[in-house]
């Protein structure tokens, strides 16, 4: 086996987590340690140092929520949650960065989860994503978070609806239940009617 493919096949030791404002240096090194390839991908084109340093530097002071992927103190994945005032159509934006190392292997879908829960807390009900119209790994990873994507210009930009569930969303979600859950919640009426029954005196044997 090649050694690569070891380190792909090793389970992840890191853990995901909000970064406090004075962390926020660890998303710039985070930032800087990504190749052209990922840079054009996340950057749509900026390539160079000074830009992600300004950038960088601009999230620490404008209230950028940054959920990261963490491995021995190092940031290793990125999602940030921009606030909605900096937005032309007042949806708060956010993006995503996963290095090379660990890619593929659920970080982004974790820092997603991560994102959407944050996202939740603040009452937002909706947000946007924008990547090129070519990127395949972040369209597959909105796509399972629920965004539709459009094209304009080249680029794919797409929303991911924050409302809590509709009641026929949740009966959906009770059907596909496995059958032990399922089991389980019938399980516990039934306690829950007998305590009832019995506490009326209904549910004596005669
Ligand atoms: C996009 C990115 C964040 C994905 O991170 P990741 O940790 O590899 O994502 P995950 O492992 O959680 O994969 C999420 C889904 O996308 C799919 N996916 C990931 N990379 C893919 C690729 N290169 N091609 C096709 N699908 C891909 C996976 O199959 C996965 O679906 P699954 O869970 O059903 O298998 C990462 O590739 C990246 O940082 N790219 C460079 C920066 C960038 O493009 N940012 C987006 C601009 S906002």
């Amino acid at each position: 086996m090649h050694h690569k493919d070891i380190a792909r096949s090793a389970p992840l030791r890191g853990y995901v987590r909000t970064l406090r404002e004075q962390e926020l240096p660890l998303l710039r090194d985070h930032l800087l340690r990504l190749g052209p390839h990922s840079r054009h991908d996340r950057f749509n084109g900026f390539l160079d140092d000074s830009f992600i340093e300004r950038y960088a530097a601009k999230c620490a002071s404008d209230g950028t929520l940054v959920v990261a992927y963490l491995e021995d103190g190092v940031v290793r994945g990125a999602a940030e949650l921009h606030s909605p005032e900096r937005s032309p159509d007042g949806l708060p934006e956010i993006a995503f960065s996963v290095e090379a190392v660990v890619r593929r292997r659920g970080v982004g879908s974790s820092l997603f989860q991560r994102l959407i829960a944050e996202a939740r807390l603040k009452g937002y009900g909706a947000l946007r994503i924008t990547t090129s119209a070519e990127n395949q790994a972040m369209r597959a990873l909105a796509g399972k978070f629920g965004a539709q994507l459009n094209f304009v210009r080249g680029e794919s930009t797409g929303i991911i609806d924050l409302k809590p569930p509709s009641q026929l969303e949740l009966v959906k979600l009770a059907i596909a239940a496995p059958a032990d859950s399922l089991r389980a919640a019938i399980n516990l009426n039934r306690v829950y009617w007998k305590a009832v029954l019995r506490m009326y005196g209904w549910g004596r044997a005669a």
